[in-house]
């Protein structure tokens, strides 16, 4: 249940002031019944609310999942670069969408995988919080090899928190305990049949849980241990997994259900 002064001001019917306006001079009828008062409750899964004699046609929510693509941008604006945004059919681009359509974080413009688009900013919120401490996994083609002692050695310094140096205008910090683990061919294979990157040139390959989303954190994670990485994909933001036949650049639209199951 809303308050009928905000659903209709998210519909883009004006403010709230304008929305007590509009009940005062306006037939608006909930359910066949005129209503006046603002704060009047609403659920838009059941309730029938006309104004004027036109009934209103509430948006729910959207919620898509993208198989982000290398050379794209995590942004809805850039002047030279093609970003994750232009790649959505019309049917997202209404003024409505344009304005609440958003990214739920971010991924460099080399990175493929897992991008969250919604119009749901409660989710937004609680997603990339600092405090939600929500594991986003990354697969990780690295430049060099690493023998068993040194992977060991990786595994506790990730889990201990490692110290990453600065980077551009960012300054280092210490990382919040983050899980390493090595995947074998198969799982490697799978992870990059939908990708750009050919999984036959891996020398190393991790899989990489973090629970933040510093600038270029896991570059530069790898970079402390005197590493590179070569290809990153992410394929978990919490246990919503990305769907391995969506090939990069393409999306899909998730279900309410679906998005549960990142908690
Ligand atoms: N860490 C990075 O270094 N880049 C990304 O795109 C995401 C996480």
């Amino acid at each position: 249940m809303e308050r009928i002064d905000k659903l209709l001001s998210h519909e883009g019917y004006g403010s709230r002031k304008d929305i007590k306006k509009l009940l005062r001079n306006y037939e608006v009828l909930l359910n066949g019944k005129q209503i006046f008062d603002p704060a009047t409750q609403i659920d838009i899964s059941k309730d029938t609310l006309c104004i004027d004699g036109e009934i209103v046609d509430f948006h729910t929510e959207i919620y898509l999942m993208m198989n982000k693509i290398q050379h794209t941008i995590s942004s809805n604006k850039d002047g030279e670069h093609q970003t994750v945004f232009d790649l959505l059919s019309d049917d997202f681009k209404t003024p409505y969408l344009q304005d609440k359509l958003h990214l739920v974080g971010r991924l460099d413009m080399d990175t493929e995988g897992l991008l969250i688009f919604t119009t749901d900013g409660e989710l937004t919120h609680k997603l990339i919080s600092p405090k939600s401490n929500i594991g986003k996994t990354y697969f990780v083609s690295l430049e060099k090899e690493f023998s068993e002692e040194e992977k060991q050695n990786v595994e506790q310094l990730f889990q201990e928190g490692i110290a990453v140096g600065p980077e551009d205008n960012e300054q280092g910090f210490i990382c919040k305990p983050a899980q390493v683990s090595w995947p074998n061919k198969e799982v490697c294979d799978s992870i990059c049949k939908n990708s750009s990157y050919d999984s036959s040139k891996i020398k190393t390959a991790a899989l990489l849980t973090i629970t933040e989303g510093k600038y270029h954190q896991v570059k530069r994670m790898f970079k402390a241990v005197n590493n590179k990485v070569e290809f990153l994909k992410r394929i978990k933001f919490g246990k919503l997994e990305l769907d391995n036949l969506l090939k990069p650049g393409e999306y899909k639209i998730l279900t309410n259900e679906e998005i549960n199951t990142i908690f």
